[in-house]
């Protein structure tokens, strides 16, 4: 009985989730990229590049409804050790509310000079990023990369989704290598995770 209605509030919350996200995309299709949030099997495969003995603090961009916020934050990182760049004020408002120690900043990633204007010198262990980046020019696509490899360590990961064949990076235009992380098809749509990173391990 108490296992039904966990179930039926588990689908219930996912239902709402899903709602507020096909909303969001509704408002802004360019923006959201996709009609509903990311899998839970995704995000922990997102979430798995951090290395949580690192002590530092985790760059997310573009967190939407917070699906792979939560995989973050399950993988070990304190809330207050997580920074999370989002454009959309309904989506900020949602997750502010869900998690109140989260960094949550209204802002947008292709200007994470202002959007980061009160942690310029803050270094992350590494990115979590859900842009659509597919929408932009690939020369911006290398320059909101750069901009995050700024901010890790060198050899340390940005990680990125993406449901095109490609990377969304092209390789060969700038201080990076990419690796092609995984295809997870337990995602609607199966969607492909790349690495970029720094030499210097
Ligand atoms: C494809 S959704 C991914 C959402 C969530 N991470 C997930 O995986 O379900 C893209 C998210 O990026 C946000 N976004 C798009 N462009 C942005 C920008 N320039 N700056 C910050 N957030 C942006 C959208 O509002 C949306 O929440």
């Amino acid at each position: 009985m108490t296992q039904g209605l966990g179930l039926k509030r588990a689908l219930a919350e996912r239902f709402h989730d899903e709602l507020k996200f096909f909303k969001g995309w509704i408002h802004s299709p360019k923006a959201v990229g996709s009609i509903i949030p990311t899998s839970s099997v995704t995000a922990r495969k997102m979430a798995a590049v951090i290395n949580p003995a690192s002590g530092l603090p985790v760059l997310e961009v573009g967190p939407g409804t917070g699906v792979i916020t939560r995989a973050i934050l399950e993988r070990g990182v304190r809330p207050s050790d997580l920074f999370t760049v989002e454009y959309s004020p309904e989506f900020v408002r949602h997750l502010r509310g869900l998690y109140p120690d989260v960094h949550v900043i209204e802002g947008d990633a292709f200007d994470l000079r202002s959007a980061l204007a009160d942690y310029q010198d803050t270094v992350f262990d590494c990115v979590i990023s859900g842009i659509p980046l597919l929408n932009f020019p690939a020369a911006r696509r290398v320059a909101y990369l750069e901009g995050l490899l700024d901010r890790i360590p060198r050899g340390r990961p940005v990680i990125q989704l993406t449901y095109g064949p490609m990377s969304p990076i092209p390789p060969g235009r700038g201080d990076y290598q990419v690796e092609h992380f995984r295809f997870v098809v337990r995602n609607i749509p199966p969607t492909q995770l790349w690495v970029y990173r720094r030499g210097g391990h």
